[in-house]
């Protein structure tokens, strides 16, 4: 199992190109299915997630295949295949994210229930009523939720909203369904995260009729066919924001380029208060430089535009080289702290109370063997090994290619001190020597 080695303490210099969305890259993949006609999708990020999005597309009678330049065609060749296995989506939860297009374009699902998650329950209740309120029927049974969409229609006005706003996915896939529901449907409560907007824009581009796009209220027209299209996905933001804390932490100076600041504004506007300069550069990118350790800020995770739950981890790391107390506050996954007894591992101080977790800034991490255990805890421990003096060793980096492309040859372009290893292979080699 691979692993990073880190030594700690250089500060990183120099620009670095952001890759597409993951979170976008997935329902746009997933809606493909409702395409009549080949699809071309630009910027799709090259990680174990997509190819996991590819293997469940393939099962469902989606071809694919990647070009040289990184170009995704897909088109679909069989549309009797509805079943997304368990065995492919116990290893993503956003396979659920073909539910939506499998009920909208062949009427018929059976998609295996995701199962449980590191970073707290992700129930997808709201998915089903939305689903139920286009007229799908939903029965769940052996591990599989099937639906059958024979009487698909306009949902009238559905609320997508839940206990801790609304949900991304969910809106996905009550959105990649009622774009063929004859009908309206007016969803109040969709989520505006930008990869929402990226799906829903692509949906526009194949001929879907929908208003709203960006704010919480949807209006879906049903239509009756979807042509294919070629479509470019949006930067991660995500992605983004880690590099500029890797930059900030270290006490760097690092573009990002291609990152879309006005996708980031929370984000940034944290950056800033910390001290940190943030500046746009010429349209095309994020300039990030340290001044001296960050000033202590208080974090709070909200839907989209409010602070991302998927920056809190890294944001943490940077918070606990503070020079004072910090509240970071979890309003999405109030359980997404797994990241905080590793980072305490690398001398962080930092007490949890309930959703939220206060951080006493030392002036120096130092370098520790660590476990990744989720995609972005893994990413706030790499950016905590980047800034801490000495050795670090991240295990378990499997997490990490989910969601972040050559994240180390990335860093290493900025300077990092970092290696891809592998210990048992490692060993195996010596045994054989
Ligand atoms: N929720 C419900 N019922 C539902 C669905 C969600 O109660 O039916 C709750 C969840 O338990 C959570 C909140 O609502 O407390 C928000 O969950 P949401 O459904 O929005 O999350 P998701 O769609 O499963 C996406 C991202 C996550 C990101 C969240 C929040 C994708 C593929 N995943 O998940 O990304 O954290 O939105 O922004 O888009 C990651 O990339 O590392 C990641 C976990």
């Amino acid at each position: 199992m691979d692993q990073f080695e880190i030594d700690g303490g250089v500060p990183l210099h120099g620009e670095v190109r952001v890759s597409g969305a993951k979170n976008a890259a997935l329902p746009i993949l997933a809606a493909s299915i409702l395409a009549d006609g080949p699809c071309r999708f630009e910027r799709i990020p090259d990680l174990r997630d997509i190819r996991t999005m590819l293997r469940i597309l393939a099962e469902l009678g989606v071809r694919s295949e990647r070009l040289d330049d990184g170009t995704i065609v897909t088109e679909v060749v069989d549309t009797d295949r509805v079943c997304a296995p368990y065995e492919l989506v116990k290893t993503m939860r956003a396979s659920i994210c073909v539910l939506g297009p499998l009920l909208g374009r062949r009427r018929r699902a059976e998609v295996s229930f995701p199962g449980g998650c590191v970073i707290g329950p992700r129930p997808v209740d709201l998915h089903l009523t939305g689903l139920e309120a286009l007229g799908v029927s939903i029965e769940v049974g052996g591990g599989y939720i099937a639906g059958d969409a024979a009487a698909l229609r306009g949902g009238g006005e559905l609320y997508l909203g839940g206990p801790f706003g609304p949900t991304v996915t969910g809106t996905a896939n009550v959105l990649s369904a009622a774009v063929l529901a004859p009908g309206t449907t007016v969803i109040q409560s969709a989520a505006c995260e930008p990869e929402i907007v990226d799906l829903a824009h692509f949906l526009v581009a194949m001929g879907a009729r929908i208003e709203g796009i960006g704010s919480p209220t949807l209006v879906i027209r049903g239509v009756e066919r979807l042509r294919g299209t070629s479509w470019r996905v949006i930067p991660d933001r995500i992605e983004a924001g880690t590099l500029l804390c890797a930059g900030a932490m270290t006490g760097g100076d690092v573009t990002v380029r291609g990152a879309d600041p006005t996708a980031m504004t929370a984000p940034l506007v944290l950056l800033q208060r910390m001290g940190v300069v943030v500046e746009r550069v010429e349209d095309d990118g994020l300039r990030v430089r340290a001044g001296g350790r960050p000033r202590p800020v208080d974090v709070v995770t909200l839907p989209y535009p409010g602070f991302p739950t998927d920056l809190q981890a890294q944001f943490m790391a940077l918070l606990c080289v503070a020079d004072g107390n910090s509240f970071v506050t979890e309003k999405i996954y109030p359980e997404r702290f797994i990241h905080v007894a590793e980072l305490q591992r690398m001398g962080a101080r930092i007490r949890k109370e309930g959703p939220t977790a206060i951080v006493q800034g030392v002036e120096r991490l130092s370098g520790a063997p660590v476990m990744a255990s989720d995609l972005r805890a893994s990413a706030a421990l790499v950016i905590a090994g980047l800034a801490a003096e000495g050795r670090t060793t991240v295990e378990r980096v499997y997490h990490i290619d989910r969601g972040y492309e050559r994240i180390e040859e990335k860093l290493g372009a900025l300077g990092a001190r970092i290696r891809r290893t592998d210990p048992a292979r490692q060993e195996a080699a010596q045994a054989e020597g």
